[in-house]
């Protein structure tokens, strides 16, 4: 298993780790045994040689899906609204203005109304999920992201039986979005969707955080979509609208270049980009000489045990 889930409610109170103790021991783990986070919230403990174990089998944690560092997360990024370069967003994205933030929710659905963060988040119990995360463009990073099921907030605007999709929009604001040379050629605002089953797949994950504090502004706050098992460009950052849909909806990528990106985008090593392989990934190691290490990619992004029944029957090089 791949995805390990904190639910409050699951950790006996005495494992909670604060969040200075957890620091604090990362920092001791980081220094000994040279990896990047040595417990997530508490949860997983060490063997004799200082490898982590799961805390559910006890077997070690492989080094693959070892937590990347806060830095590496903030730091390599895709944000196009703020710069194409890795750090434009971490440079630029404080421009954003993330309080107040409305979230409209509208199509075919019986309960469609225009929510505050803060009431959009509420009745929902707010978990941190460690997910793998895979870039279209083959890097790779595990994030401790922090949130709430997709489904919580589908089931509160209850779509109506004709719809099929759930499409998302991105905050458009020039003036708090300065970059300049992709306008011409990208149709703001930044739109993805889903179809309306894998939307309600339990792994579709809503984010307001990462390693258990708040979502910085270049990792797409205040909210923002992942869907693991799906290339990052899915995975639409500061979201402020749902539209339930009939019909598939237009999307950023697949929009601007069909025959590079589709709807879909399952994470495939057997589906080739028409310009690279994506056999391989590189996974972010910033403490390497080249800042990656090469790994084997995973079919549906290592879920398929989960998510595969979605697309039986399916031509995956064709809906790509
Ligand atoms: N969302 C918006 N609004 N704009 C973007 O440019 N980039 C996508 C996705 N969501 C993007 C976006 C791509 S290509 C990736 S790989 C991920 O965000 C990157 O997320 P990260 O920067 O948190 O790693």
């Amino acid at each position: 298993m791949i995805i390990r889930t904190a639910k409050p409610s699951d950790i006996p109170s005495s494992e909670i780790t604060s969040e200075s103790a957890w620091i604090n021991r990362r920092k001791f783990l980081g220094a000994s045994a040279g990896i990047g986070a040595a417990s997530l919230f508490g949860m997983s403990r060490l063997d004799a040689a200082g490898a982590r174990l799961d805390p559910e089998s006890g077997d070690p944690i492989p080094q693959e899906l070892e937590p990347n560092t806060w830095e590496e997360i903030t730091s390599y990024n895709n944000f196009y609204e703020f710069g194409t370069g890795k750090s434009d967003p971490a440079r630029r994205a404080h421009t954003l203005v993330t309080a107040p933030w409305t979230i409209r929710v509208d199509g075919l659905c019986n309960n469609p109304g225009e929510y505050q963060l803060e009431d959009f988040i509420k009745p929902s119990t707010i978990e941190d999920r460690v997910y793998r995360f895979r870039c279209v463009e083959a890097w790779a990073m595990v994030i401790p992201w922090r949130g709430f099921p997709l489904v919580d907030v589908i089931n509160r605007a209850e779509p109506n039986s004709s719809a099929r999709y759930v499409a998302f929009e991105t905050l458009w604001d020039p003036e708090q979005m300065p970059e300049r040379m992709w306008r011409p050629r990208i149709d703001w605002p930044y739109r993805e969707g889903l179809r309306l089953d894998e939307a309600l797949h339990p792994l579709a994950f809503m984010v307001n955080g990462l390693y258990g504090k708040e979502l910085p502004n270049q990792n797409g706050a205040p909210l923002r979509l992942i869907v693991p098992w799906k290339y990052g460009f899915k995975s639409i950052k500061s979201i402020v609208r749902m539209t339930f849909t009939e019909d598939e909806p237009p999307t950023t990528w697949a929009t601007q270049t069909p025959s590079e990106y589709g709807f879909y985008s399952n994470v495939n090593p057997d589906v080739k980009h028409p310009r690279w392989s994506q056999a391989r990934e590189k996974r972010i190691e910033s403490g390497r000489l080249l800042g990656y290490r090469w790994q084997e990619t995973h079919f549906l992004n290592g879920y398929a045990e989960e998510v595969a029944h979605l697309y039986e029957g399916m031509d995956l090089e064709k809906h790509f």
